[in-house]
């Protein structure tokens, strides 16, 4: 039996790294793990809560009494969140909006990179986010920075809206995600960049299956 390797995917908004690494995790008996669900878990819970995230002390209070669980499921992964099933809560265009903010808080960002790496111990992983390749798992034997135009990505992401009946505009959708992209690029803790020994893969001019080939192929290369 070859060795479980850990696969990471980092890339901006709906580049197609959650889709891509379902498919990938499925393929290879991996656990697929989705880093910005528990983002979107916690600023929920904070949105819900009012917590006043300046205040180190409430921040630090929300994290030590919060549980967020991932567990497999045929659809790719469920979010729990203090037991709770909030799969469906965390898309919505509320959380979405204020992600981004959340993320960037050191108290947060520690707590949550801690809880992934645990998830991520002596088995063979593919996790999709931001700052896998750079932070959570600088040892991963896969590396890929997956991109798509800015204007396939509102798309892709206008076209996955309509199925679920939520109808934000494309050019509104398309300024969330430009915005997004920016405010996570170009934060202080652990911002969104392509670590130097990860793979550039553009998804603009290629389907699903396409692309979960192509990374199949380098997991493949590196599977002894
Ligand atoms: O699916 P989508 O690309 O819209 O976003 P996501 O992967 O669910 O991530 C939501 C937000 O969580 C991102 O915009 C980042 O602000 C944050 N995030 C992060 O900072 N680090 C990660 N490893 C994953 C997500
Ligand atoms: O995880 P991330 O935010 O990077 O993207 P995603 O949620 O996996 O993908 C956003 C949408 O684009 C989904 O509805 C995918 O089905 C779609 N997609 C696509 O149409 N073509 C691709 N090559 C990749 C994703």
């Amino acid at each position: 039996m070859t060795k479980p390797i850990q696969i990471a995917i980092d890339g901006p908004a709906a580049a197609g790294k959650s889709t891509i690494a379902k498919i990938v995790a499925e393929k290879l008996g991996y656990v697929y793990i989705d880093t910005g669900a528990m983002y979107r878990a916690i600023t929920l819970k904070a949105l819900n809560e009012g917590i006043n995230m300046a205040s180190n002390t409430e921040a630090g209070k929300l994290l030590a009494e919060t549980e967020i669980d991932l567990q497999p499921s045929e659809d790719g992964q469920l979010v729990f969140l203090d037991k709770k099933d909030v799969t469906e809560a965390i898309r919505s265009q509320h959380v979405t909006k204020a992600v981004s903010e959340m993320a960037a808080h050191e108290l947060v960002r520690l707590r949550m990179v801690e809880l992934q790496q645990q998830l991520a111990e002596a088995r063979g992983v593919v996790m999709d986010g931001r700052d896998i390749g750079t932070h959570v798992l600088p040892h991963a034997a896969l590396k890929v920075f997956m991109s798509a135009s800015v204007e396939e990505r509102a798309r892709r992401r206008f076209e996955e809206n309509k199925k679920r009946d939520i109808l934000t505009p494309l050019e509104e959708l398309q300024a969330e995600i430009a915005k997004r992209d920016k405010m996570d690029s170009e934060r202080e803790v652990a911002p969104l960049r392509q670590a130097d020994d990860a793979i550039y893969l553009d998804t603009t001019a290629l389907t699903i299956d396409q692309a979960a080939q192509k990374i199949l192929k380098l997991a493949e290369e590196r599977l002894v």
